[in-house]
């Protein structure tokens, strides 16, 4: 989507200046608006959050105040059009700079898997695939998935999504992210070698014969997380080599070698209060995003925490919402302009609801 480049007066804002006006702003609004985090918006955001979060937290805290006229949603697109499928008409949602997209959300697009799941269609005949899509994807997916009788998941739930996807169908087809899915077959006691495949939608069949898409139980998207691959094996041994006693705990979105090597993983919320409630002096190689690891050692002075990648990796569509952008964005709706509202279209939020709602029972 096109972000419009900000007036001279608001890229030129200190960070002090930009505070002060947002706190401002904030105040003159007061309940018409509800500011969201997540968790890997950089502190000069997440001091204005009413509310901080994983993706699907986030995606029930916007449905907390139905008095709040707009959602201010400090994260990227697809939380965005989420919050906007999940909550009534009269509430507006307005993310900051509409360039802050997701690189794994771009990985799939509903041409390709309208395409895909023609093709799985025609080789699995008698047995029933069941899509799920991670919340990481646009709304039109999130809609196809609905209409087929498939479920939305989160890096929180997705063992729950799976398991309740293969008690409706023999088959699931998990997208964008092929770790995610992965990770989850295997925590569940899958073979990733003999139960799952990799589609690549710029292959025919993916990349695959009709017998290895008959024989496996998971078709994996071919999608990924520009941050979390990043993280590598020689990495937890560089950190266990250093730290005798550390502790590795990563997202499920990193590769299946990293999270098999690892002590814990899960959701960065899971991954916040896991080191939140960890004895002092305890060292923790934290697999994810900077922001969010950088945060959760400044609150945990009592602990060792680290990111297990030195080289540092932000998420570089997040890092897209600068305070200069969501002031802008509150200054118009003082100004009685709303600007940067997320609408999804009403047919494709009828079916992406049903498979939202779906993703929200799954806990
Ligand atoms: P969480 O739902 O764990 O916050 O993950 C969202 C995300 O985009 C991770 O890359
Ligand atoms: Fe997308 Fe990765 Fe950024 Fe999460 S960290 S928003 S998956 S690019």
């Amino acid at each position: 989507m096109y972000q419009a480049p900000l007036p001279p007066e608001y890229a030129t804002l200190t960070t002090d200046d930009a505070r002060t006006r947002i706190i401002e702003a904030k105040r003159q609004l007061g309940t018409r608006i509800v500011i969201l985090g997540h968790h890997y918006q950089r502190d000069e955001i997440i001091e204005h959050a009413d509310y901080r979060g994983d993706s699907f937290k986030l995606a029930k805290d916007a449905n907390r105040h139905p008095e709040a006229e707009y959602i201010v949603f400090c994260g990227v697109h697809f939380m965005a059009e989420s919050a906007d499928i999940l909550t009534p008409d009269h509430q507006k949602v307005i993310l900051p700079n509409l360039a802050a997209g997701c690189s794994m959300a771009d990985m799939a697009n509903l041409f390709q898997v309208r395409n895909c799941w023609r093709d799985l269609e025609k080789i699995v005949r008698e047995q029933i695939i069941v899509p799920v899509t991670y919340i990481n994807s646009a709304a039109n997916l999130k809609a196809f998935v609905g209409e087929k009788g498939g479920t939305v998941c989160t890096s929180t739930n997705a063992p729950k999504a799976v398991e309740w996807a293969l008690s409706q169908g023999q088959k699931v087809l998990f997208f964008p992210d092929q770790h995610l899915g992965r990770n989850t077959g295997a925590k569940m006691g899958y073979d990733p070698e003999r139960d799952m495949v990799v589609w690549d939608p710029h292959k025919p069949l993916g990349g695959n014969s009709e017998e290895q898409i008959s024989t496996a139980t998971f078709i994996l998207w071919k999608g990924h997380c520009s941050v979390h691959q990043r993280f590598t094996v020689e990495q937890v041994e560089a950190a266990k080599s250093k730290h005798p006693n550390i502790k590795i705990l990563v997202h499920p979105e990193c590769p299946i070698e990293v999270v098999r090597l690892s002590d814990l993983n899960g959701s960065t919320e899971f991954i916040i209060n896991t080191v939140n409630a960890a004895e002092p002096g305890s060292a923790w190689a934290i697999g994810t995003e900077i922001n969010l690891v950088n945060r959760l050692a400044k609150e945990n002075p009592d602990k060792t925490v680290f990111c297990l990648d030195p080289m540092i990796c932000p998420c570089a569509t997040m890092y897209r919402i600068h305070p200069s952008f969501l002031l802008y964005v509150l200054d118009k709706l003082v100004a009685g302009e709303p600007i940067n509202v997320i609408e999804v279209p009403q047919k494709t939020k009828d079916f992406a609801k049903v498979a939202l709602d779906r993703m929200l029972t799954l806990v």
